[in-house]
């Protein structure tokens, strides 16, 4: 799909990967709305991104809020054709410890926002993208695409929660891209490393120092721009669907 003149939806576009996407799309053309819950830096953004740019203020596990925005960009972009998914949330906790269980409360809530979050923007999205004219000769009306991590397949000690709700991100895609296919829209996942974002950020020096010295190579953290480029890749790469691309620098993660 060409990205000038597409409406993009990136969810997390306030901060990180998600912000780095939605920059990497407005300057290919096409025009974003952030769903965040971060106003500051969401308006920030947005503000950034060109005059049509918007900043919609979501939970991304609310139905209703979702539902909200999704009506908003239709009415004042006309249409939806990309849905980039980056709100997410970390948090580790191990399974028991010293003596106490994971706390279920916390379980769900990293779950709900990284698994159930991403699917509830992806489904409302994707009504909207069935309405698309098709494009090209596959006839592409859309393209969604998920931020797993590579914590879905090799999650560390206290990740139990953090690997499961990325896991169910990788599974999804196959099922995904088989109900919209008859709709041409594809359904994509990345599986990133350890990225230089926010997110990372309250890692120590010694922490980070024992990561990178496990890195394959290049041994550093991937860049919100390299996130950008594979996104955009997958976009205008009409025969990538119904998978996951790990983007870690041959990175495994070890136990702990
Ligand atoms: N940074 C990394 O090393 C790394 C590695 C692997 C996977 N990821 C994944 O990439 C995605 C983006 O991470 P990042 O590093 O850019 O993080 P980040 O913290 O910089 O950005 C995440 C954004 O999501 C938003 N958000 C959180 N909960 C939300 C909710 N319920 N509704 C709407 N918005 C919400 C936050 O406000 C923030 O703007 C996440 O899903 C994360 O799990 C990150």
């Amino acid at each position: 799909m060409q990205i000038a003149n597409k409406v993009a939806v990136v969810t997390g576009g306030a901060s990180g990967l998600g912000q780095a996407t939605a920059e990497a799309l407005a300057g290919a053309g096409a025009v974003v709305a952030i769903f965040d819950l971060n106003d500051e830096l969401g308006q920030q953004t947005a503000s950034k991104l060109g005059p049509n740019a918007l900043y919609c203020r979501v939970n991304v596990t609310s139905e209703d809020d979702v539902k909200t925005a999704v009506s908003q960009v239709m009415a004042k972009l006309g249409a939806i054709h990309i849905c980039i998914n980056c709100a997410g949330v970390g948090g580790a906790v191990k399974t028991v410890s010293r003596g106490e269980p994971f706390p279920l409360e916390q379980f769900t809530k990293i779950v709900n926002i990284n698994l159930i979050g991403s699917f509830n923007v992806l489904r409302l999205a994707a009504v909207e993208m069935g309405k698309n004219a098709p494009e090209g000769p596959s006839g592409e009306r859309g393209v969604i695409i998920n931020t797993a991590s590579i914590a879905a397949y090799d999650g560390q000690m206290g990740q139990a929660a953090y690997a499961a709700s990325k896991g169910g991100v990788v599974s999804m895609a196959l099922p995904i891209a088989r109900d919209l296919a008859r709709d041409g829209i594809r359904c994509m996942t990345i599986a990133p490393g350890l990225f230089e974002t926010p997110m990372v950020k309250g890692l120590s020096d010694k922490i980070r120092a024992g990561i990178e010295a496990q890195l394959e190579y290049p041994k550093r953290f991937g860049l919100p721009s390299e996130y950008a480029k594979l996104a955009t890749q997958i976009i205008e790469n009409s025969y990538l669907n119904g998978e996951c691309i790990r983007l870690d620098a041959a990175s495994r993660l070890p136990p702990r």
